[in-house]
């Protein structure tokens, strides 16, 4: 029942405004719960204990009227309140910096919002601290929910529509990003980290997503990816790879992970995803290609692996 506590995806950890507000929230209310059944306990008791008798008839229904009627409404109305700013604060349309983002299945579509253009990624989310990031969500075939737990609230992402939701991290680190939506076969597999940095890497950052890659198109390791047909699904920005289909893999090796937050970017890791895709991720739309093997895929692995 604790699992939510502890770790990466600690939602009390208050790494950022957001969920702060969330915890402060969740904490008010479990004590008003305490306070008002230990109320409620105290008075059944006290009633049993004193029994029914005709001059207490007056005082019973003053008791009911006030503890029965007048105090729950103004308690549930302030909290309804409190709820509300807190909502309106959250999703506020407004924020230093805009990232749209759209749920595949069952990956994450990320685009930085520049003065420059957009800036594509996927499956890896960056913030700098201390700045509000406004998220504008939606998805592609079906409804998923976007979660950050140890940095603010979670929302869904809907077909034909925009939702938004902003995050303002407090404490640097790599936070777990979740879908929290069942949305098919992989959906327990579809995560993504939220990487807090300091502005200056910030920047930095955002600065060398938005450049094309940076290999040469003669590579051998890119006439296997184009041979095996990966561009007409994938981009890599700067070369003849423009596919829509799949995550942008422009700085593939620049992410901390494979296949949608879940495991680590290393070369073994990714043969593995390349030949035996549907073991690691059941359902996806990306077909394995266990016909490769020795040095050609190793070529295209080192390929990919390159890809900063
Ligand atoms: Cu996407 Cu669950």
């Amino acid at each position: 029942m604790l699992s939510g506590c502890d770790g990466r995806h600690n939602w009390m950890a208050g790494a950022g405004e957001e969920s702060a507000q969330v915890k402060t929230l969740f904490i008010v209310l479990m004590i008003g719960a305490g306070v008002i059944w230990s109320a409620v306990v105290g008075a059944a008791i006290y009633a049993h204990k004193r029994g029914a008798h005709p001059n207490l008839e007056r005082e019973a229904r003053q008791f009911v009227i006030w503890g029965g009627a007048v105090l729950p409404t103004v308690l549930v109305g302030a909290l309804l309140v409190w709820g509300l700013i807190i909502l309106r604060d959250i999703t506020a349309d407004d924020g230093d910096l805009t990232v749209r983002v759209d749920g595949e299945r069952w990956w994450w579509r990320v685009i930085y919002e520049t003065p420059e253009g957009d800036v594509i990624t996927a499956n890896e989310i960056r913030l700098s601290i201390g700045q509000r990031a406004l998220f504008r969500l939606t998805a592609d075939d079906v409804i998923h929910s976007f979660w950050v737990p140890a940095l603010g609230g979670k929302m869904d992402m809907i077909p034909g529509r925009e939702t938004m939701l902003t995050l303002t991290p407090q404490t640097l680190g790599s936070w777990g990003g979740l879908c929290a939506e069942f949305c098919g076969g992989a959906h327990a597999l579809m995560r993504f980290d939220a990487i807090v940095m300091e502005p200056e890497a910030f920047d930095k950052w955002l600065a060398e997503q938005a450049e094309p890659a940076k290999l040469s198109a003669d590579n051998p390791g890119f006439e296997v990816f184009q041979a095996e047909g990966c561009g007409a699904c994938h981009t890599i920005r700067g070369t003849d790879a423009q596919g829509p289909v799949g995550p942008d893999l422009t700085h593939l090796a620049s992410r901390d992970k494979l296949g949608a937050g879940m495991w680590d970017m290393t070369p073994t890791n990714m043969a593995r995803w390349i030949t035996d895709t549907h073991e690691m991720k059941p359902d996806i739309d990306m077909p394995p290609y266990p016909h490769l093997n020795g040095a050609r895929l190793d070529t295209l692995v080192d390929f990919l692996m390159r890809l900063e």
